[in-house]
Protein backbone atom coordinates (compact mmCIF):
# COMPACT_ATOMS: atom_id res chain seq x y z
CA UNK A 1 0.00 0.00 0.00
CA UNK A 2 1.32 3.06 -0.79
CA UNK A 3 1.56 6.35 1.22
CA UNK A 4 0.42 9.96 0.53
CA UNK A 5 0.15 13.33 2.71
CA UNK A 6 -2.97 14.89 2.44
CA UNK A 7 -1.71 18.20 2.94
CA UNK A 8 -0.57 21.61 1.19
CA UNK A 9 2.07 21.99 3.99
CA UNK A 10 5.51 21.99 2.71
CA UNK A 11 7.38 21.87 5.84
CA UNK A 12 5.19 18.35 6.58
CA UNK A 13 5.59 17.22 2.91
CA UNK A 14 9.08 17.54 3.57
CA UNK A 15 9.06 15.57 6.84
CA UNK A 16 7.11 12.66 4.91
CA UNK A 17 8.94 12.77 2.50
CA UNK A 18 12.90 12.58 4.69
CA UNK A 19 11.31 9.46 6.59
CA UNK A 20 11.75 7.75 3.09
CA UNK A 21 8.25 6.18 2.86
CA UNK A 22 6.42 8.82 1.39
CA UNK A 23 4.75 7.84 -2.30
CA UNK A 24 3.02 10.97 -2.87
CA UNK A 25 0.99 13.87 -2.25
CA UNK A 26 -3.22 14.82 -2.65
CA UNK A 27 -3.93 18.41 -1.53
CA UNK A 28 -7.98 20.16 -2.23
CA UNK A 29 -8.88 23.71 -2.36
CA UNK A 30 -9.67 23.60 1.49
CA UNK A 31 -5.76 22.16 2.07
CA UNK A 32 -4.85 25.14 -0.14
CA UNK A 33 -6.65 27.75 1.79
CA UNK A 34 -5.31 26.74 4.76
CA UNK A 35 -1.55 27.06 3.84
CA UNK A 36 -2.71 30.96 2.47
CA UNK A 37 -2.12 30.07 -1.08
CA UNK A 38 -4.62 31.92 -3.28
CA UNK A 39 -4.53 33.25 -6.92
CA UNK A 40 -3.66 31.14 -10.15
CA UNK A 41 -0.28 31.79 -10.29
CA UNK A 42 0.89 31.05 -6.84
CA UNK A 43 -1.21 28.16 -6.74
CA UNK A 44 0.36 26.65 -9.46
CA UNK A 45 4.10 27.81 -8.33
CA UNK A 46 3.37 25.80 -4.85
CA UNK A 47 2.59 22.85 -6.79
CA UNK A 48 5.38 22.96 -8.83
CA UNK A 49 7.09 23.20 -5.29
CA UNK A 50 5.66 20.14 -3.56
CA UNK A 51 6.31 18.29 -6.59
CA UNK A 52 9.97 19.33 -6.46
CA UNK A 53 10.09 18.21 -3.00
CA UNK A 54 8.71 14.98 -3.13
CA UNK A 55 10.63 13.78 -6.88
CA UNK A 56 10.54 11.65 -9.55
CA UNK A 57 7.33 9.12 -10.02
CA UNK A 58 5.62 10.81 -7.06
CA UNK A 59 1.73 11.34 -7.45
CA UNK A 60 0.82 14.71 -6.52
CA UNK A 61 -3.07 15.70 -7.31
CA UNK A 62 -4.03 18.65 -8.02
CA UNK A 63 -7.57 19.51 -8.13
CA UNK A 64 -10.30 21.45 -10.64
CA UNK A 65 -12.28 24.17 -9.35
CA UNK A 66 -14.19 24.05 -12.80
CA UNK A 67 -17.78 22.26 -12.53
CA UNK A 68 -18.28 22.23 -16.07
CA UNK A 69 -16.80 20.08 -18.79
CA UNK A 70 -15.35 22.45 -20.73
CA UNK A 71 -13.86 24.06 -17.74
CA UNK A 72 -12.53 21.22 -16.13
CA UNK A 73 -11.01 20.00 -19.15
CA UNK A 74 -8.97 23.43 -19.96
CA UNK A 75 -8.07 23.75 -16.23
CA UNK A 76 -6.90 20.56 -16.17
CA UNK A 77 -4.40 20.72 -18.68
CA UNK A 78 -2.99 23.20 -17.36
CA UNK A 79 -2.38 21.81 -14.38
CA UNK A 80 -1.06 19.08 -15.97
CA UNK A 81 1.66 20.58 -17.70
CA UNK A 82 2.97 21.98 -14.39
CA UNK A 83 5.18 19.08 -13.76
CA UNK A 84 5.08 15.24 -15.02
CA UNK A 85 4.16 14.24 -11.34
CA UNK A 86 0.11 16.08 -11.07
CA UNK A 87 -2.46 13.94 -11.29
CA UNK A 88 -5.69 16.01 -12.36
CA UNK A 89 -8.24 15.70 -9.01
CA UNK A 90 -11.73 15.79 -10.57
CA UNK A 91 -15.24 15.75 -8.75
CA UNK A 92 -17.84 12.87 -9.06
CA UNK A 93 -20.38 14.54 -10.73
CA UNK A 94 -21.73 14.04 -14.48
CA UNK A 95 -19.30 16.85 -16.08
CA UNK A 96 -16.35 15.24 -14.20
CA UNK A 97 -17.21 11.97 -15.32
CA UNK A 98 -16.87 12.98 -18.58
CA UNK A 99 -13.83 15.30 -17.98
CA UNK A 100 -12.67 12.06 -17.07
CA UNK A 101 -12.98 10.22 -19.97
CA UNK A 102 -11.52 12.51 -21.57
CA UNK A 103 -8.48 13.05 -19.56
CA UNK A 104 -8.62 8.98 -20.09
CA UNK A 105 -8.00 9.36 -23.63
CA UNK A 106 -5.76 12.12 -24.13
CA UNK A 107 -3.29 10.53 -21.42
CA UNK A 108 -3.62 12.92 -18.69
CA UNK A 109 -3.84 10.85 -15.01
CA UNK A 110 -6.90 11.79 -12.66
CA UNK A 111 -7.94 11.18 -9.56
CA UNK A 112 -12.03 10.91 -9.46
CA UNK A 113 -12.92 12.83 -5.69
CA UNK A 114 -15.51 13.26 -3.11
CA UNK A 115 -16.47 9.19 -3.67
CA UNK A 116 -19.30 8.08 -1.19
CA UNK A 117 -20.90 5.17 -2.38
CA UNK A 118 -19.57 1.94 -4.54
CA UNK A 119 -21.76 3.06 -7.42
CA UNK A 120 -19.76 6.21 -7.51
CA UNK A 121 -16.60 4.07 -7.46
CA UNK A 122 -17.98 2.14 -10.85
CA UNK A 123 -18.72 4.87 -12.82
CA UNK A 124 -14.87 6.49 -11.74
CA UNK A 125 -13.53 2.63 -12.69
CA UNK A 126 -15.73 2.88 -16.00
CA UNK A 127 -14.17 6.56 -16.76
CA UNK A 128 -10.66 4.82 -16.60
CA UNK A 129 -9.48 7.06 -13.57
CA UNK A 130 -6.69 6.46 -12.45
CA UNK A 131 -6.87 6.77 -8.79
CA UNK A 132 -10.31 6.89 -6.91
CA UNK A 133 -10.87 8.59 -3.57
CA UNK A 134 -13.54 7.39 -0.83
CA UNK A 135 -13.73 9.66 2.21
CA UNK A 136 -13.34 7.52 4.93
CA UNK A 137 -13.31 9.71 8.05
CA UNK A 138 -16.39 11.91 6.45
CA UNK A 139 -18.29 8.72 6.22
CA UNK A 140 -17.49 7.71 9.83
CA UNK A 141 -18.54 11.39 10.79
CA UNK A 142 -22.26 10.63 9.64
CA UNK A 143 -22.20 7.54 12.11
CA UNK A 144 -21.57 5.03 8.83
CA UNK A 145 -18.79 2.66 8.30
CA UNK A 146 -16.46 4.56 6.02
CA UNK A 147 -13.86 1.49 5.92
CA UNK A 148 -16.90 -1.23 4.84
CA UNK A 149 -16.92 1.00 1.80
CA UNK A 150 -13.03 0.43 0.82
CA UNK A 151 -14.25 -3.53 1.70
CA UNK A 152 -17.12 -2.90 -0.78
CA UNK A 153 -15.21 -1.35 -3.48
CA UNK A 154 -12.18 -3.78 -3.42
CA UNK A 155 -14.55 -6.59 -3.89
CA UNK A 156 -16.03 -4.75 -7.56
CA UNK A 157 -12.47 -4.02 -8.84
CA UNK A 158 -11.02 -7.08 -7.73
CA UNK A 159 -14.28 -8.90 -9.05
CA UNK A 160 -14.91 -6.89 -12.61
CA UNK A 161 -10.40 -6.27 -12.83
CA UNK A 162 -11.36 -2.75 -13.02
CA UNK A 163 -7.79 -1.15 -12.65
CA UNK A 164 -8.20 1.82 -11.11
CA UNK A 165 -6.63 2.19 -7.57
CA UNK A 166 -8.33 2.82 -4.30
CA UNK A 167 -6.99 5.61 -2.53
CA UNK A 168 -8.57 5.72 0.65
CA UNK A 169 -8.79 9.19 1.31
CA UNK A 170 -9.81 11.17 4.63
CA UNK A 171 -8.07 9.15 6.57
CA UNK A 172 -7.99 10.69 9.99
CA UNK A 173 -5.44 7.71 12.56
CA UNK A 174 -3.28 5.63 12.74
CA UNK A 175 -5.99 3.07 13.09
CA UNK A 176 -7.85 3.84 10.15
CA UNK A 177 -4.48 3.53 8.10
CA UNK A 178 -4.10 -0.32 9.55
CA UNK A 179 -7.85 -0.71 8.45
CA UNK A 180 -7.31 0.72 5.07
CA UNK A 181 -4.65 -2.05 4.72
CA UNK A 182 -6.52 -4.68 5.53
CA UNK A 183 -9.71 -3.51 3.45
CA UNK A 184 -7.53 -3.72 0.09
CA UNK A 185 -6.60 0.15 -0.35
CA UNK A 186 -4.01 0.63 -2.82
CA UNK A 187 -2.88 4.24 -1.09
CA UNK A 188 -4.02 5.93 1.93
CA UNK A 189 -3.99 9.64 1.88
CA UNK A 190 -3.96 11.18 5.44
CA UNK A 191 -2.22 13.96 7.55
CA UNK A 192 1.47 13.39 9.03
CA UNK A 193 0.20 13.37 12.14
CA UNK A 194 -1.51 9.61 11.06
CA UNK A 195 1.66 8.38 9.90
CA UNK A 196 3.66 9.61 12.75
CA UNK A 197 0.99 7.83 14.97
CA UNK A 198 2.32 4.83 13.39
CA UNK A 199 5.57 4.79 15.43
CA UNK A 200 3.60 4.58 18.62
CA UNK A 201 4.04 1.65 21.12
CA UNK A 202 4.71 2.06 24.94
CA UNK A 203 6.43 -1.36 24.79
CA UNK A 204 8.87 -0.08 22.14
CA UNK A 205 9.90 3.46 24.41
CA UNK A 206 10.66 0.76 27.44
CA UNK A 207 12.49 -1.88 25.49
CA UNK A 208 14.60 1.19 23.68
CA UNK A 209 15.47 2.72 27.39
CA UNK A 210 16.11 -1.03 29.22
CA UNK A 211 18.54 -1.66 25.97
CA UNK A 212 20.47 2.22 26.66
CA UNK A 213 20.68 1.07 30.17
CA UNK A 214 21.94 -2.27 29.78
CA UNK A 215 24.61 -1.01 27.71
CA UNK A 216 25.67 1.81 29.85
CA UNK A 217 26.02 -0.40 32.81
CA UNK A 218 28.14 -2.79 30.78
CA UNK A 219 29.94 -0.35 29.26
CA UNK A 220 30.66 2.47 31.75
O1 LIG B 1 -8.36 13.67 0.88
C1 LIG B 1 -9.58 14.18 1.33
C2 LIG B 1 -9.37 14.91 2.59
O2 LIG B 1 -8.64 16.07 2.39
C3 LIG B 1 -10.59 15.15 3.38
O3 LIG B 1 -10.20 14.94 4.68
O4 LIG B 1 -10.35 15.12 7.09
O5 LIG B 1 -11.28 16.95 5.62
O6 LIG B 1 -12.42 14.76 5.78
P1 LIG B 1 -11.11 15.48 5.85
Amino acid sequence: MQFFVDTANLDHIREAAELGILDGVTTNPSLMAKEGISGEKNIMKHYRTICEIVGKDKDVSAEVISTDFKGMVAEGKKLAEIHENIVVKVPMIREGIKAISHFTEIGIRTNCTLIFSAGQAILAAKAGATYLSPFIGRIDDTNWDGMALIKEIFKIYTTQGYETAILAASIRSPLHIVQAAKAGADVVTCPLSAILGLFNHPLTDIGLEKFLADYKKANG
